[in-house]
């Protein structure tokens, strides 16, 4: 098929000062949003800065946002718009813009570092215990992330509210919490590390009102609020009222 003509505009400019810059650029079949970005590139803006590696959904480095929805900018198929549609593409709002489409996506290395990592229980011999097919599921789910912060970004708890940053770890950081909570092997508890308790108290979870917008855009589709954060907050709940069975629970696994 011929290209058709496609109409983006584009964030151009640093933290400071910029604005939507208009382009319009051939538009082959089977092209995703990436694609013409980087046609802009090749024939009209060569300092545009995007940031991307993989072009395969796997890196999590393309991440923007596309008329307002955080996305993959490689993984966005033109196909989903109509095709006289203007498509605004602007870098991820909640993280401060370094240059046109790139953000600092530091504050998520911050609090990757906050959550306290695996406790390996200190007694156990390689081979000496198998995981259930259950814990082993669940794990994997949460390991599929690519790190891409496009929960991060969505979340209403931080997306407009620069100064919730620093007491709320996100989704994605909430979610490897849960994940090790859920651990049948962590031995944070015998260390006396509550990880529920420490995300509602330490890490922010009381401001997840649950609205489901990080499960949403997650591109590798986990279910990052029904799998994570509400079995994080239940734990948390039940162990504010009843610490001892938490603790007997922890016990009695092995
Ligand atoms: Fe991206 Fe999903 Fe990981 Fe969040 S949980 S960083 S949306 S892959
Ligand atoms: Fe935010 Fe997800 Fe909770 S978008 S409010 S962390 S369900
Ligand atoms: Fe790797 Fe888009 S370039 S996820």
């Amino acid at each position: 098929a011929a290209p058709r003509r496609a109409r983006l505009r584009i964030w151009r400019g640093d933290g400071a000062t910029g604005g939507l810059a208009d382009f319009t650029v051939d538009a082959h079949e089977g092209e995703v949003v990436l694609d013409l970005i980087h046609r802009v590139q090749a024939t009209q803006a060569p300092d545009l800065a995007v940031r991307w590696n993989c072009k395969a959904g796997k890196c999590g480095s393309c991440s923007a946002e596309v008329n307002g929805r955080p996305r993959l900018l490689c993984m966005t198929r033109m196909s989903l718009f109509a095709p006289d549609e203007v498509l605004t593409v602007t870098p991820m709002r909640t993280f401060p813009v370094i240059r046109d489409l790139v953000t600092d996506v530091s504050f998520n290395y911050t609090k990757a570092r906050e959550i306290p990592a695996f406790v390996p229980p200190p007694d156990l011999a390689p081979g000496e215990y198998r995981m259930s097919q259950e814990d082993v599921a669940r794990s994997q789910e949460f390991r599929k992330c690519i790190e891409c912060f496009l929960c991060q970004d969505v979340c209403h708890v931080v997306r407009d509210h620069e100064e919730n940053k620093e007491a709320f770890a996100g989704p994605r950081f909430l979610m490897r919490a849960a994940e090790l909570d859920m651990h049948p092997l962590d031995a944070a508890g015998e260390r006396g590390l509550d990880r529920a308790r420490g995300a509602q108290e330490e890490h922010g979870l009381g401001f997840c009102n649950i609205t489901r917008c990080c499960t949403e855009v997650c591109p590798e589709s986990i279910r990052i609020t029904d799998n994570a954060l509400i079995p994080l907050k239940e734990r948390a709940a039940d162990r504010k009222y009843d610490p001892l069975v938490w603790l007997g629970s922890r016990i009695r696994r092995r």
